[in-house]
């Protein structure tokens, strides 16, 4: 395996690895080394069916479903296995999805700042974003570094953040953005949870920020004063030199590890295809050390 860097502080290209054949157990660990450092990993021309997806994201842990048990659940879907995120904007009868329809409410939320599924415990470890069809322009997916972002605080800001708790809860961004229609069922699957705002990361031993779009309150602080800080910090940790951002090619693979890297979905033209599929696996290792 060959990793190539593509940014000063994080995100490597992964040369060498064929995903459709299963990994030895050294290969997950050095891919697992690649994650620790590089917090995000691209890895070009592999055409993965589903289940070949599946199979190489379950090496890495017990698979999250995220935000999908709830809105799909029972309902009709467009991918064959429940363990893939459709992120598309087409229906399930194959047309492009109506405006201002769930699906494009999704991809509008998705264009948002965040950590995959932060609402929940446990929470996302990486995920695993396959592109299978792309518009011809527009739709790049963005990248921050919250480990870079957080060594760039000044001492002041450091200080002033430890011990700080935001609630984070699944529902904030998308009703944002208008979309309020849920049922108590739904809402009952979906309960804030709490996450101190600087965290060490696992693998790399660096601090970070834990912010993004599903953080919506801090504890112990007036709610005006908690939106306006986390919004401060957003903005900080995605100043143009924490980011990377990826122009995708059919067949691309990128990994990114949720806990210490955020990201965001570029605006396209949504009355043209996009297609990709997500595959996220549980950051247990922390629930358990927890
Ligand atoms: C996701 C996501 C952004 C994009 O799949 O989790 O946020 O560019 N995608 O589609
Ligand atoms: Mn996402």
């Amino acid at each position: 395996m060959k990793f190539t860097p593509l940014h000063e502080h994080f995100v490597a290209q992964l040369d060498g690895i064929d995903l459709r054949t299963p990994p030895t157990p050294e290969a997950v660990r050095e891919v697992e080394q690649g994650m620790d450092r590089y917090g995000v990993l691209v890895i070009r021309g592999q055409p993965l069916t589903e289940e070949e997806q599946l199979a190489f994201t379950r090496c890495f842990g017990p698979l999250d479903l995220g935000f999908g048990r709830v809105k799909k659940k029972g309902g009709p879907r467009r991918l064959t296995h429940d363990e893939l995120g459709d992120i598309s904007n087409v229906d399930v009868d194959g047309k492009i999805a109506a405006p201002g329809s769930n699906k494009v409410v999704s991809n509008i939320a998705n264009q948002l700042w965040h950590a995959d599924s932060s609402f929940q415990r446990p929470r996302a470890r990486y995920s695993m974003l396959h592109a299978v069809v792309l518009p011809s322009r527009g739709g790049e997916t963005e990248f921050c570094d919250a480990r870079a972002a957080y060594d760039a605080l000044d001492d002041e800001t450091k200080a002033r953040l430890e011990g700080l708790e935001a609630e984070h809860f699944a529902l904030h961004s998308r009703i944002m953005l208008g979309d309020t229609e849920y049922t108590q069922e739904q809402l009952a699957l979906l309960p804030p949870v709490w996450w101190p705002i600087v965290q060490t990361h696992a693998g790399s031993g660096r601090k970070h920020l834990f912010i993004g779009a599903h953080a919506r309150a801090i504890r112990d602080m007036p709610l005006a004063e908690a939106r306006m800080l986390l919004m401060d910090l957003l903005e900080h940790a995605t100043r143009p030199e924490f980011v990377y951002r990826h122009t995708w090619q059919v067949g691309d693979l990128v990994i990114w590890d949720n806990r210490c890297i955020l990201h965001r979905g570029r605006s396209y033209d949504l009355s043209t295809r996009r297609e990709l599929r997500r595959s996220t696996t549980e950051d247990v290792e922390l629930e358990v050390a927890a």
